[in-house]
């Protein structure tokens, strides 16, 4: 069986080199393992929980789609798309708010880091929090199960959301599966070894720490000027270094072969001078991503090729999309009239096909009954009866035992006996 892995990336920054070491590079990587689909896409909705402001979110989206477009990212393998591009995301999404249990989402860590914040600062719990936010881990269910995903490369913070994924699967399941699994219950993936990278101050490297490495932005010089700030010891080339845990060597191993790091860590200890470390690393930095600089700048230069991408994308996602929630709308409720009214019709149709009994009275007064095929061709004809009652009688007997009773009834063929015979079995398996 092919495993689904899917994963989003927020559209509210430029992509910096701890994005790229951290989540673009293994995941592109991840793709290309074989036995994988892969489904990569741009969280703009999302974005929009975070930021108002429209040219930060669209630029947002661009630069990080280029991004991994650039970094050799297959859009033959990968089914590469935007968020908003796919209106199931939030119907699906209003499917699981109404499964969702609201204590639960009270619970969220990001709602509940925003209220404890609040408190804190003596303010109304849930001041200047939106529902967006309340019900993120709603909207990133929806992306998650439908795919139905078997694995989600996520960071460490989002574990929790790919549980609550989880659980709203399950309870949707329960409730609407009727034995059936509609939903693959997703797991989280958290790669311990792909590095985190530190910023130039130590501390994770993160845009709102503003202590970021660019990836591409401002070129060459750009990653020059960063890499220059990173914050070292003020030992003096020649004074032997202690490499371990610093900013510097960690960057530098992100993209070092282990023949390199050792080289690197031997260096300092011998005294290698932090100015030319730090010339070392940015060499090494730019041999791995200058070559995609150009395709970079070319894609950023023509937005028209990342759409058509994006569009192409969109295009795959919702054939797999689509099939589902027309199932989930069934499995709710949510059903045309159509479907309906066409089942009665067929129910009539199917009625009308029959064979059918016809009781009279003659001018003599003498009861009659006779059996018609459901094209009104004569079947069968009764004897004249004294009693209406007894005719009805007889109808009944010949519709409830069929041919059985026809030795005793007070009847003629006026057909074959074949024809008789299955007109009556006909009417006993519609009388069932
Ligand atoms: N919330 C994720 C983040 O901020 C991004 C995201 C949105 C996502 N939907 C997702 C990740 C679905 C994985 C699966 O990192």
């Amino acid at each position: 069986m092919t495993e689904r892995v899917l994963t989003g990336i927020t559209t509210t920054g430029t992509p910096h080199l701890g994005n790229y070491v951290g989540a673009i590079r293994p995941a592109i990587a991840a793709s290309r393992a074989p036995g994988v689909e892969s489904f990569f896409f741009m969280a703009d909705y999302h974005a929009l929980i975070k930021c108002d402001d429209p040219e930060r979110v669209a630029r947002s989206t661009l630069e990080i789609a280029a991004t991994f477009l650039a970094a050799g990212l297959d859009t033959n393998r990968v089914v590469f798309y935007r968020q908003s591009d796919i209106p199931e995301t939030p119907e699906l999404t209003w499917l699981l708010t109404c499964v969702t249990a609201k204590g639960q989402m009270n619970r969220a860590h990001a709602y509940k880091a925003a209220t404890d914040a609040n408190v804190a600062d003596g303010k109304d719990i849930d001041a200047d929090i939106s529902m967006g936010l309340y019900s993120y881990p709603i909207l990133m269910a929806a992306d998650i199960l439908l795919f139905n995903a078997h694995r989600v490369p996520v960071g460490k913070d989002q574990v929790q959301h790919i549980e609550m994924a989880r659980d709203v699967a399950q309870r949707f399941n329960h409730l609407y599966g009727q034995g059936r699994e509609l939903f693959v219950l997703p797991q989280a993936e958290v790669e311990e070894d792909v590095a985190t990278l530190p910023g130039l101050d130590g501390r994770k490297m993160s845009k709102s720490y503003d202590n970021t490495v660019p990836l591409f932005e401002g070129g060459p010089k750009g990653l020059k000027d960063a890499v220059a700030r990173i914050v070292t010891d003020s030992r003096l080339p020649g004074e032997p270094k202690d490499p371990d845990g610093t900013s510097l060597v960690t960057i530098h191993d992100a993209f070092a072969t282990p023949a390199q790091r050792d080289a690197f860590r031997a260096d300092l200890r011998a005294g290698l001078g932090w100015g030319d470390a730090k010339q070392r690393t940015v060499e090494l930095i730019e041999s791995h991503i200058g070559p995609l600089r150009a395709t970079y700048a070319d894609l950023m230069a023509h937005p028209e090729r990342v759409e058509a991408a994006l569009q192409e994308g969109a295009r795959k996602a919702r054939a797999v999309a689509r099939p589902l929630l027309d199932e989930l709308r069934q499995a709710v409720g949510l059903r045309a009239m159509v479907a309906v009214v066409s089942q009665k019709k067929e129910a009539r149709a199917a009625h009308a096909k029959l064979p059918e009994f016809k009781q009279y009275r003659e001018a003599d007064g003498r009861f009659f009954f006779k059996l018609a095929d459901a094209d009104g061709t004569d079947l069968l004809q009764s004897d004249g009866l004294t009693e209406g009652k007894a005719a009805g009688a007889w109808v009944k007997r010949l519709k409830t035992e069929g041919s059985a009773a026809l030795a005793d009834a007070p009847v003629r063929l006026v057909a074959d006996r074949a024809a008789v015979d299955a007109a009556l079995s006909a009417l006993m398996a519609a009388q069932a």
